[in-house]
């Protein structure tokens, strides 16, 4: 009898020590809620917004890919489940059991379901975590009754048709269904203007959206910069370790080891490890390459992705430690573009006009005729194929506005150059493949770079690349060739 109640006690103990060790610095339900309000701001009069779950999306067979939420939705509540709609109503609405002004329909609990693929909230959880008043299950959103034509705009998201029926009631297709019955959206087949509802509005949230997520709040600085400072803490271990010989998918393991040290649960995007030739592939994720040789650099664009934020940070180094003469010649046109252009950040600049093209597009151009690549910096070329830089938060390529920088603004300034092989230059320059990236934050009177932990410098990063790495002793057996 005693040890039974002792079992009971220890798993008891168990059970609550699991639960605490959850982590407990996502963002708080005050922040989403506060967003909610401004998104109601923002609305036009007599409107309703209505933001839906992602979809599960399959991998192959009964494999699913790991889910993530739609990061509309995730901002303005907190929620990582799918099957989920979310109403924001501008004005207060009548119920039976009082006004409200927003309501969640959520997967319900189920003790089998989560068994195998994980914790839910359900309604008590939402009310309680997440500090919604009016829940209910998904279930009960096509018997809810909302008459959509009633409000002047009915704003939305349009849909892709990439959203699969599991039987499942009540599930992300069926939401989508009975909504798109509810508002009066055209119907497969019937998709003529005339035959929808003339409220629909397609367009609106998507502005509302840049306008905030555009724009960071300390809450979710917090998370970012961890993000940031894990990815450079990456790099530079990385910068510690690299060896000729090793694979690209062995570097990328490396990173994310670090990234999971740190507990970023994921990666902010594909990780992008190419040697030599390869960092010519802008997005190069397969990482093939079984061993990379003393005689090329390597670029590695990878982020760390704390709590939903994500980094986005690239470092090019070259594999045994030294620059070659060719390689530090692009790589320091690379970094002068870029470190200009980090210097001229502020508010009110624009990215594409003030930063790229009057300035690291234009010394890149002229370095590029200077060494002889291009014939003059006028000459129309794709070895700067890219923009200079983008919004990073929730999405790498985050939702804000591009017409000028404000204040909690953050963004990346990434210029590059890609030299491939048979590319119209001598043929020193082939596979030289260069791109620098880091990410700042725009501030009242100019800039804050987040991403200063991991060297940029030429010099600095030959500096970094002689120390000792606690990986030179992370030695494993090989395996049986037989
Ligand atoms: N890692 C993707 C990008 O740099 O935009
Ligand atoms: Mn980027
Ligand atoms: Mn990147």
């Amino acid at each position: 009898m005693k040890k039974i109640l002792t079992l009971i006690l220890l798993a008891g103990t168990l059970f609550s020590f699991a639960q605490n060790e959850l982590p407990d610095d996502f963002l708080s339900s005050e922040f989403h809620q506060e967003r909610r309000d401004l998104v109601r701001e923002k609305m036009p009069a007599n409107s309703v917004a209505i933001f839906f779950a992602s979809p599960v999306r399959n991998r192959a067979n009964d494999v699913d890919y790991v889910y993530h939420q739609d990061p509309n939705l995730y901002y303005l509540t907190g929620y990582k489940e799918p099957h989920a709609v979310l109403l924001i109503f501008k004005e207060e609405q009548d119920g039976p059991e009082g006004s409200y002004d927003e309501i969640f329909f959520i997967q319900p609990r189920n003790a089998m379901a989560e068994m195998w693929t994980g914790r839910r909230m359900g309604i008590n959880g939402v009310k309680e975590k997440l500090a919604f008043n009016q829940v209910f299950n998904n279930t009960e959103f096509e018997d809810y009754n909302i008459d959509f034509s009633k409000f002047d705009k009915v704003l939305f998201y349009d849909f892709y048709n990439d959203v699969r029926d599991t039987n499942a009631e009540g599930d992300l297709y069926d939401l989508i269904v009975s909504f798109k019955q509810k508002a009066g959206y055209p119907t497969e087949g019937d998709l003529t203007i005339e035959s929808s509802a003339n409220n629909l509005d397609m367009e609106t949230l998507d502005q509302i959206m840049k306008d905030l997520r555009g724009i960071k709040t300390e809450e979710e600085l917090n998370l970012l910069r961890k993000a940031v400072d894990i990815s450079c803490i990456a790099q530079v271990e990385v910068m510690k370790a690299m060896k000729p010989g090793m694979s690209e998918l062995e570097i990328q393991g490396l990173h994310e080891f670090i990234f999971k040290k740190y507990k970023a649960e994921y990666e902010g995007y594909p990780s992008i490890v190419g040697a030599g030739n390869n960092g010519c592939i802008l997005h190069y994720i397969e990482n093939y390459k079984p061993e990379i040789s003393s005689d090329e650099m390597i670029l590695m664009d990878l982020g760390a992705e704390y709590h939903g934020y994500t980094a986005d940070v690239t470092r090019t180094i070259p594999v045994d430690g030294k620059f070659s003469p060719e390689e530090k010649a692009i790589y320091d046109l690379v970094y002068r573009a870029q470190d200009e252009a980090i210097k001229a950040c502020k508010p009110g600049v624009n990215i594409q006009r003030d930063l790229d093209f009057a300035i690291a597009r234009r010394i890149i151009n002229e370095g590029l005729a200077e060494l002889g690549i291009i014939d003059s910096a006028n000459q129309r070329h794709l070895y700067y194929p890219h923009g200079l830089g983008h919004h990073i938060g929730l999405d790498v390529h985050d939702k804000g506005n591009y017409e000028y920088l404000e204040p909690g603004m953050a963004i990346t300034i990434e210029p590059g150059i890609y030299i491939p092989e048979g590319a119209k230059c001598d043929e020193k320059w082939w596979g030289i493949a260069v791109r620098i990236e880091d990410d700042v934050l725009i501030t009242e009177d100019g800039y804050e770079l987040l991403s200063d932990i991991a060297p940029r410098k030429s010099e600095e990063i030959e500096k970094m690349m002689q120390e000792p790495s606690p990986l030179d002793e992370f030695v494993l057996p090989a395996l049986d060739e037989d």
